[in-house]
């Protein structure tokens, strides 16, 4: 006896075309057409690579929306995208820029959770979906977090040790900054929120789970950044909290077997940028066919 229901796989036969879509798209390869046409899911032993995968593409692709699993309802789903968002991602990226100022202002909670529900959405290889990402919400606890960070940053500075990334050259570059780009606050640039993806990453997977963190980091960004919101990618103050601070990682909740590389603080921007960069040093190989039918690398 297999776990099949678990999934909770449901069709509504009178809405399905037949069309065959969903059975062509299921990476768990457990959906067949029963003598009626309607898909049918086999049984299986275990979720993940020996059955399905969790990955609603069945709810997602049915043009009909006839598909249910695992309790998720097609009309619950967000819309595709318009045509047009390729575009204004592309004006995204390019006008995300790394924020250190900010407004002393929470960000909208209702905006954090909506936020936090696309996220659910980021990938991860396999459908692991073991990433977990904590966020503060409220800058006063940000601000506790980062008085006891400091404080033991200071502490370290002092006796002449810093973490493994820094030195004391970059170290006193960052006290200068204070002045200017990271306004009082060198280790979270005075940022009102965190977020942190994070993982226990350990045996097999482990490097492939760190990777799903930090994907999720970059799109936590642009979709902060969407919405009109700064960020900024720290890996110095994750370097801090793991390496000389553990008293604020654990002020975080984030467990010390949890790979961490990235916080990304974010709120509202105190100063807008007026147009995106033009950055252009990235070496792009594109293979290309020339006019005689060769292929080229450029
Ligand atoms: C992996 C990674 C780590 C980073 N760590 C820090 C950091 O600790 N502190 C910081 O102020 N910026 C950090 N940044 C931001 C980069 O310095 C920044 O992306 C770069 O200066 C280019 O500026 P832009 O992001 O505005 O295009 C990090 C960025 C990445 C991708
Ligand atoms: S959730 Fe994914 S793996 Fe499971 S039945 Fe649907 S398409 Fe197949
Ligand atoms: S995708 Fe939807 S309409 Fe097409 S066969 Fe599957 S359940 Fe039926």
């Amino acid at each position: 006896m297999g776990v099949a229901w678990k999934a909770r796989f449901e069709v509504d036969a009178a809405k399905c075309i037949r069309c065959g879509r969903c059975e062509k798209v299921c990476a768990g390869m457990v959906l067949h057409p029963g003598p009626d046409g309607v898909p049918r899911m086999d049984d299986f032993e275990r979720f993940g690579w020996r059955g399905c995968w969790g990955c609603e593409h069945c709810l997602a692709v049915c043009p009909a929306g006839a598909i249910s699993i695992l309790g998720k309802r097609p009309e619950d789903s967000l819309a595709p995208a318009p045509p047009e968002a390729g575009e204004y991602l592309e004006r995204v990226i390019a006008n995300r820029r790394s924020c250190r100022r900010y407004r002393n202002e929470n960000v909208d909670p209702a905006l954090i959770g909506s936020m936090m529900r696309a996220m659910q959405c980021a990938p991860a290889g396999g459908n692991a979906q073991n990433t977990e990402f904590t966020v503060v919400d409220d800058k006063d606890r940000v601000r506790q977090i980062r008085d006891v960070a400091y404080a033991k940053m200071e502490e370290a500075a002092a006796r002449g040790a810093y973490t493994s990334s820094f030195n004391s050259f970059y170290y006193g570059k960052m006290k200068q900054s204070e002045a200017s780009v990271r306004k009082g606050d060198l280790l979270f640039c005075g940022a009102p929120h965190l977020f942190v993806a994070h993982v226990k990453a350990a045996g097999k997977w482990a490097d492939d789970y760190a990777v799903n963190c930090n994907l999720a980091t970059a799109y936590f960004e642009l979709l902060a950044n969407a919405h009109g919101l700064g960020t900024v990618i720290m890996s110095y103050s994750a370097d801090v909290l793991r390496e000389l601070a553990p008293e604020a990682r654990a002020m975080l909740g984030i467990p010390e077997d949890h790979y961490m590389k990235l916080i990304v603080g974010f709120g509202y921007p105190e100063i807008p940028y007026a147009r995106g960069v033009q950055k252009g040093q990235i070496k792009i190989r594109r293979w290309t066919e020339q006019s005689n039918g060769q292929m080229t690398l450029l």
